[in-house]
């Protein structure tokens, strides 16, 4: 299996969860031969060569309902390839309740349907990182609704399983 993580992250909590993801499926996946992963930050990175890999696991974190720009772009731009792949779709959230609705606005209406799995990774408001702008959207919204501050360990553990038995 190639694996190919693509994500964006503001506050480093989507890049956490990449790292911990690809360090399960280093550890865990079955025929550790034939096994490749590899982690790419799409905020910055110039040209993502999909051809080599046979699974695509791409996401990123929510702000007022929107995953960053550089995963909807390179979902929009690079859509057939993606279409012709085993896709797995995430996303870092503090409202785990519009899961459903953050994906469906999120992710291009195909992409979706084609894809194997969607997986909410949780999400950490790092306040100790933001700007003065962001801590200050964050505490406005807090107010208003409750927000679920941790990682979803167990969901990326169950996508490490789900590939497990792909793989076999
Ligand atoms: C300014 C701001 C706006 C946010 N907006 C939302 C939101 O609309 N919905 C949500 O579920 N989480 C929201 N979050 C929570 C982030 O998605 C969460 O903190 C995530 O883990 C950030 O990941 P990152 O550090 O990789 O960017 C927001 C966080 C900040 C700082």
């Amino acid at each position: 299996m190639k694996i190919l993580i693509l994500y964006a992250s503001k506050y480093g909590c989507t890049e956490d969860c990449t790292n911990y993801l690809k360090d399960k499926i280093k550890d865990n996946l079955k025929d550790k031969l034939k096994q490749e992963v590899k982690t790419i930050n799409l905020k910055g990175a110039e040209h993502v060569d999909l051809q080599h890999y046979d699974w695509v696991i791409i996401g990123g974190s929510i702000y007022i309902g929107k995953i960053q720009k550089e995963i909807k772009l390179f979902c929009e731009q690079n859509l057939q390839i993606l279409l012709t792949k085993n896709i797995v779709l995430f996303m870092c959230c503090t409202t785990p309740d519009q899961e459903s609705e953050f994906f469906s606005k999120n992710f291009p209406a195909s992409l979706r349907k084609h894809a194997e799995k969607t997986v909410n990774m949780g999400g950490e408001l790092r306040q100790h990182k933001m700007g003065f702008f962001d801590k200050k959207i964050t505490a406005m919204v807090s107010k208003l609704e409750p927000k679920k501050n941790e990682i979803l360990y167990k969901n990326i553990d169950e996508l490490v399983d789900f590939l497990n038995k792909k793989s076999s």
